[in-house]
């Protein structure tokens, strides 16, 4: 799982001689490898990829290639979906807010699938949006063990409708003329354990007992990726067929996440009462090391020297601007590169414009050649929306 593979590796040192760094480089080979393993193990599910953890069009499309249909979470999205070219019927859009604006321009674009996530996101949406098809999210109010900040189907979190809720948000919504198409659950993201997903595989069997029948079941992303998802998606299956269901599932970081790096050049070391390698690569590139205490693994594009420890230490100016601690890595000499790895999920999607850090280049390699996804951005759009009318 871990490592890079030696043919991307040497296609990355092929990137490094044309563009700068920090840029982040695909495996295409890797996402369908993923994909083809998903559909293995879930052969009857509709997979609908949570766009969020990747959004780059030239990676939407060859989804949409294979047949997988998208998630989203904001009106940004959907219209991202439909300009890499999914029809309405191929785009779910969740999210605990939908606004009457959203809802207006909606209409405009085509209504896709909504998923419901409150009582009165279900009567605004009755309300703007009659006859739309849609699911209701529901919050297991299970102690869903992950970061904080990615427990979803906790009690405690904004998500979803509570078990004791549902038959309400089921009148809402049929009183106002919605089609509800069946129940969804998201745990969480990057779980490893399966009884989490057990555990909620069980409250909505309880529901459709209760509520249905229904014709989808959807049951979300969340996959960690040390998820062993073979002892997993039997009981999936299993569910899905005694209830007589079509099965959904929505994961972002399982397909993509593993295929993408972020190369960084390194530009010295230092120390103060830490001994740190200075690279161009940092939290305006990629935020989980800070966010969440994230750790991804490094991996050296050069032979170097003896080995040392370092932290991986970021150009912003702000001390938890660390990529990475106490790595064993060969001392480089200035300019070798490293990769920072299983970076292709929430990597490019959550970076920003902080310190006006240009978002960066990112490459597609296709096992032939490399296919630039998004230019690095120009320094001109960074003062574009500022720019005083004459
Ligand atoms: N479905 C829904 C409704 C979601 O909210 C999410 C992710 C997914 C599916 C996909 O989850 P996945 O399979 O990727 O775990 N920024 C964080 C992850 C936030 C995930 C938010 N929702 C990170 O960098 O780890």
């Amino acid at each position: 799982m871990s490592g890079l593979n030696p043919h991307f590796k040497a296609a990355l040192q092929s990137a490094l001689e044309r563009y700068e760094t920090p840029f982040y480089a695909y495996d295409l080979a890797s996402v369908q490898a993923r994909v083809g393993a998903l559909r293995a193990a879930f052969p009857k599910a509709e997979v609908f990829f949570a766009m969020k953890a990747n959004p780059r069009l030239g990676i939407l499309r060859r989804l949409l290639g294979w047949g997988v249909f998208l998630e989203a979470v904001s009106l940004g999205e959907v219209r991202r979906a439909y300009a890499a070219g999914f029809k309405r019927t191929e785009v779910l859009l969740n999210g605990p807010i939908k606004t009457p604006a959203a809802l207006a321009e909606l209409k405009e674009l085509g209504v896709p699938l909504l998923g419901l996530d409150s009582l009165a996101d279900a009567e605004r949406v009755a309300r703007h949006l009659p006859g739309s098809h849609v699911l209701l999210r529901v919050n297991p109010d299970l102690p869903v063990v992950t970061h904080d900040h990615l427990a979803t189907g906790r009690g405690e979190s904004k998500f979803g409708i509570l078990p004791q809720d549902v038959g309400r948000a089921l009148e809402i919504a049929r009183a106002g003329g919605l089609d509800v198409l069946g129940l969804h659950v998201h745990l969480g993201s990057a779980l490893e354990h399966p009884e989490d997903f057990r555990a909620g595989y069980a409250v909505m069997e309880r529901l459709y007992q209760e509520h249905g029948p229904f014709e989808v079941l959807n049951l979300g992303g969340g996959f960690g990726l040390g998820l062993d998802l073979a002892a997993l998606a039997p009981e999936a299956l299993g569910l899905a067929e005694r209830l007589g269901v079509e099965l959904w599932l929505e994961p972002g970081r399982y397909l993509v996440a593993e295929a993408g790096v972020l190369v960084t050049r390194t530009w010295g070391t230092k120390h103060t009462r830490r001994n740190f390698l200075l690279v161009d690569a940092g939290m305006s590139h990629l935020l989980r090391p800070m966010l969440y205490g994230a750790e991804h693994p490094v991996e050296p594009l050069y032979a170097g020297g003896a080995p040392q420890t370092f932290d991986l230490a970021g150009p912003a100016c702000e001390s938890g601007d660390i990529l990475a601690r106490g790595l064993t890595l060969p001392t480089p000499q200035e300019g070798d590169a490293l990769a920072i790895l299983q970076a292709g999920a929430y990597g490019s999607s959550m970076s920003s414009n902080y310190l006006d850090t240009p978002r960066p280049l990112e490459l597609l390699w296709t096992g032939e050649e490399w296919e630039v996804l998004r230019q690095r951005q120009s320094w001109e759009s960074l003062l574009l929306e500022e720019q005083a009318e004459g």
